[in-house]
């Protein structure tokens, strides 16, 4: 022993070296195949021409997306979202300060900035009010009342984990807010958390199709029959991919989301870029008519805006059936909304952003007299309170965000959800992954991102002078323009008043 311990150091560094001089051999012949084969392949030319060192392009362009966001982006800088909106969220989530100090890190002269207008007298603490409820669906047999102004846009089961589906589910019960399906179908994770929720029909009609395809009645009935589901929602599109349906990549696909959707294992789940059944007004109201007289839940459609015509062709087709032909609500999806996965091209270059959508539509609608029938939901970006009251200004009833919930719940914007890879679980499921993101902890930071929103926006109402965010109108708003002045947004996109309840009215009235 004692021997042993004399010589060990030495008999240590044989056998160190030893495996220095192994390593190193395999390492010589390993950077020999590699070379070998970059100069050989024909399919890359920068490994061709520069082998073995060409591979680390793709390592460097990979690690890239990750030190940019880290060490070298501004905190204005970032798209779809910078670092300064999502701290927001994450603050507002866990419900810690969310103050900033010295002054605003963003350029308030740049043309599209929104500035909101307060009043010599804002209201004071004692005098706000809550927001009050808006019902939906008055000719339905069960309209829906709520004063949830911010709710949970549609992310299926599918795209989303069901560690995510159960935070959101549950988180949007303790907000009070809805949550709305997305067109994966009704998964147990929706219904636990004990929500309100809206269930999406998209152009698959997943959960809701018999076997030929078509949509089910006893399935639609099914669905009806769980008192959460309040709403039904026709999904014509989504802003990031207008024109063309679904998308879940097989990798996403596992057997539970097979069987919820009707699918085969292995296949990506591709619904068709159009409800085969709908291809005019006409059929869109009787779709919409008929599903609320199947389920006797209001129902109305989601939409990315691009060309005008077939709604006021929808609107025009109302005035002839009747007011209770009409969809109970829009949804306008803004042209840069989310999406699991989509085309650049669609995502980049394909519909209208909601700054252009909603007061066309909204000012449609009062032409129309249909303002105060239809209610309007929208989404798109609007994930920090500026935004939202943005769209109550402008007429928006509701706003359901995807991506503000999804940072809400942990989601850190690594561009993967089109992929099983998820670093924080929200869009992967591979178990590994999930376990980052416990349920009981992340809905109760959903819940306190939804309170937080909702007291900021009561905050800049009462700036503005109105008791309550809902009595924000477009007057209490102005935009800069190129010029670097800003006008009022009442004059940019004057209220309309002839046939129905103008935007101003259709509050005072109540
Ligand atoms: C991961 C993910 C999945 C989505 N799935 C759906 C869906 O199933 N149905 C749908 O209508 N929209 C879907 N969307 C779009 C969102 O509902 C929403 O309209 C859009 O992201 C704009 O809102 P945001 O800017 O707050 O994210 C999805 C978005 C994301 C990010």
């Amino acid at each position: 022993m004692r021997e042993f311990l004399e010589t060990w150091p030495l008999e240590f560094l044989g056998i160190l070296s030893l495996l220095v001089f192994v390593a190193f051999i395999v390492g010589v012949i390993g950077i020999a195949v590699l070379y070998i084969v970059d100069v050989t392949q024909t399919a890359h030319a920068v490994r061709r021409n520069f082998p073995v060192i060409g591979r680390f392009r793709y390592f460097f362009e990979h690690l890239g997306e990750f030190f940019r966001q880290y060490f070298f982006a501004m905190d204005r800088e970032e798209l779809p979202f910078n670092r300064a909106e999502r701290a927001w969220v994450y603050r507002a989530a866990k419900n810690v300060d969310r103050t900033i100090a010295f002054g605003s890190t963003r350029d308030l002269s740049k043309n599209g900035t929104i500035y909101f207008v307060n009043c010599g007298y804002p209201t004071l603490g004692e005098d706000a009010m809550p927001n009050h409820a808006v019902t939906i669906g008055p000719y339905s047999e069960h309209p829906y009342t709520t004063d949830s102004v911010i709710n949970i846009s549609g992310m299926s089961y599918g795209a989303l984990s069901k560690p995510a589906v159960q935070a959101l589910s549950k988180g949007a019960a303790l907000a009070g807010c809805w949550m709305n399906t997305g067109e994966g179908g009704l998964a147990p994770y929706h219904l636990e958390g004990g929500a309100d929720l809206v269930f999406q029909i998209g152009t698959a009609k997943f959960g809701v199709k018999d076997e030929n395809g078509q949509l089910s009645e006893e399935k639609l009935k099914e669905i009806a029959a769980h008192s959460q589901v309040k709403m039904f929602e026709v999904k014509l599109s989504q802003g990031a991919k207008p024109g063309k349906g679904g998308i879940v990549p097989a990798a996403k696909v596992t057997p539970e989301i097979a069987r919820i959707r009707g699918l085969k294992m292995g296949e990506d789940a591709i619904s068709p870029n159009r409800h085969p059944d709908i291809a005019n007004a006409d059929d869109l109201l009787n779709m919409v008519n008929h599903i609320r007289q199947t389920t006797g839940k209001p129902v109305g459609f989601k939409t990315v805006v691009g060309t005008y015509d077939w709604l006021e062709e929808m609107c025009e087709n109302i005035r002839h059936r009747g007011i209770e032909s009409a969809p109970d609500f829009i949804t306008i999806d803004s042209a840069d909304g989310g999406t699991g996965a989509a085309p650049m091209s669609l995502m980049d270059n394909m519909g209208l952003p909601l700054r252009e959508s909603l007061p066309a539509v909204v000012d449609m609608l009062c032409r129309y007299g249909l303002r105060d029938r239809i209610k309007i939901v929208c989404s798109g970006k609007l994930i920090t309170p500026i935004g939202v009251a943005w769209a109550l200004c402008m007429g928006a009833d509701f706003v359901t965000s995807a991506r503000g919930f999804m940072f809400s719940i942990g989601c850190i914007q690594a561009l993967q959800c089109n992929k099983n890879t998820c670093p924080t679980g929200v869009t992967t499921h591979n178990p590994k992954l999930q376990r980052g993101l416990v349920p009981s902890d992340k809905a109760v930071r959903a819940a306190s991102y939804v309170q937080n929103m909702n007291h900021e926006i009561g905050v800049i109402a009462h700036a503005c002078g109105v008791p309550e965010a809902r009595l924000l109108r477009r007057k209490h708003a102005r935009m800069v323009l190129e010029n670097g002045t800003s006008v009022p947004l009442d004059e940019l996109y004057p209220e309309i008043r002839n046939e129905g309840v103008s935007t101003i009215q259709k509050i005072d009235h109540l």
